[in-house]
């Protein structure tokens, strides 16, 4: 159990607060125009993301175990179908999926620590970071010794049980980030060209979607469900640590709005410099490795600061690494009697197999394409924007309306008053037909019975 509701706020933060905010949500937001995205994945976090993060944290603490087993468990209780588990499987599977190409970005992370802190940054220009960053993609050697090294660290983590170091190195390390992101953004009031910056991100227009709109609202659906870390059973498994007088309700609200804050910072951080110098913001996945080396390289103490964003980068990764490999080891544990260091070598080992084919699709397998992607998109694709809505969409239904009244009521230590109320509101009619609807949309169906 973790010793503070402090311990629980950090650790479920830690694990919501990693690539997802300062990698993935920028280039996301830059690919779909911006405003409008943002406005659509704010709604997201707000209307289906704080809603089913709520009724994660509840369902792990009533069944506390692991997923799996938890959704065993409460179905039983609740004297509802055994097949529930399957949503513990697919959850274990999606972590699985995103923890391979994870671990490839923590990797570029880690490079460009290195190339920071050796001066490569200095006075770079668009040009130079773009070929600094085509240069390490197109290195499978390199990218497969940094995916290793990452994966080493997230199984040596994991191997000794998630509490301890990693809540002391959280209480320091995470404000660290913090800061450093503020200071980027000042950095970009300074230097870069922040108003154009902020209409881009904060002044919505529809017509930014051009025609996509399918897809731009699908995939910022998906943003707030990865940067949540919803959907997989990872808040369920920090839920089941967690103190029975803690309110749910509240440690939402704070892991929510702190990892939305830190998505927003990165933007504001990043795309001051992506206009001052005339980049795209639609360039995609390199797009802050393309961006921050130039603001680095153009500060005081650059190497330094640079390096220091980096590390603390690869931190956030590291904490969100690990609570994705942490439901199937909890898994292993609880039903295989596996040692907690077995399982977890064992679940390290199947994942860094399927990275080294994220990785090989950035180069040698830059042919190899599955639906039109290669590995490492498809993986992407396939987790955020199909895997956790369709988990989260079944943990609602599975909350709102196979738990009875009385056990979320309890659980959520919540009377029937207005605040409970709107949850169940949201929980049972709005997240459900929202993130259903625009899954239909994506495979399509609604179209082929004539309503898309
Ligand atoms: N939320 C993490 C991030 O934003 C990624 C993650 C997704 C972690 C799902 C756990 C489960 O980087």
């Amino acid at each position: 159990m973790w010793s503070t509701r402090l311990a629980f706020i950090l650790a479920a933060s830690g694990s919501a607060v990693g690539l997802g905010n300062i990698w993935r949500f920028p280039y996301t937001a830059g690919e779909y125009g911006g405003g409008a995205f943002v406005l659509v994945y704010i709604l997201c976090v707000v209307l289906i993301g704080v809603p089913i993060m709520m009724a994660e944290i509840m369902l792990g603490r009533r069944g506390r175990r692991s997923p799996i087993n938890t959704m065993r468990a409460l179905a039983s209780a609740e004297g509802r179908a055994p097949a529930w588990q399957l949503l513990g499987w697919m959850g274990i599977v999606a972590g699985f999926l995103i923890l391979s190409f994870y671990s490839v970005i923590a990797g570029w992370t880690m490079g460009y620590i290195f190339r920071a802190a050796s001066g490569l940054f200095t006075e770079i220009d668009a040009t130079g970071a773009g070929e600094m960053f085509s240069g390490l993609i197109g290195d499978a050697e390199r990218l497969l010794a940094w995916h290793t090294i990452f994966m080493v660290m997230v199984v040596l983590v994991v191997a000794r049980g998630v509490a301890g170091g990693l809540e002391k190195a959280v209480r320091i390390l995470m404000p660290a980030l913090f800061v450093l992101l503020v200071v980027m953004v000042g950095y970009g009031m300074q230097a870069g060209d922040f108003d154009t910056a902020v209409a881009y991100l904060f002044e919505p227009d529809f017509a930014e979607f051009q025609g996509k709109a399918g897809e731009a609202i699908l995939s910022a659906m998906g943003q707030a469900f990865f940067s949540l870390s919803l959907g997989m059973g990872a808040i369920m498994i920090y839920g089941s640590y967690l103190k029975r007088d803690s309110s749910i309700a509240q440690n939402t609200m704070i892991i929510a709005g702190l990892d939305t804050l830190v998505a927003l910072l990165a933007g504001l951080a990043i795309f001051p410099i992506v206009f001052a110098h005339g980049l795209a913001p639609d360039s995609g996945p390199g797009l802050i490795f393309q961006t921050l080396p130039i603001a680095f390289g153009d500060m005081p103490g650059g190497s330094f600061f640079g390096a220091l964003f980096f590390v603390l980068l690869l931190f956030a990764a590291w904490t969100s690494a690990i609570s994705l490999l942490e439901p199937l080891v909890a898994w292993l544990v609880e039903n295989l009697s596996f040692s907690r260091v077995r399982a977890s070598v064992l679940g390290g080992l199947t994942v860094w197999l399927l990275g080294i084919a994220c990785l090989l699709s950035l180069n040698a397998w830059s042919e190899v394409k599955i639906f039109g992607k290669g590995f490492l998109d498809l993986f992407d694709f396939l987790t955020a924007n199909i895997l956790l809505p369709l988990g989260g969409v079944l943990i609602a239904i599975f909350a709102g309306w196979m738990l009875s009244r009385a056990s979320s009521s309890d659980e959520l230590q919540m009377d029937d008053g207005p605040a409970y109320r709107l949850w169940r509101l949201l929980i049972r009619y709005v997240a459900p037909i929202a993130v259903g609807i625009v899954l239909l949309n994506a495979v399509g169906v609604l179209g082929w019975i004539g309503l898309g």
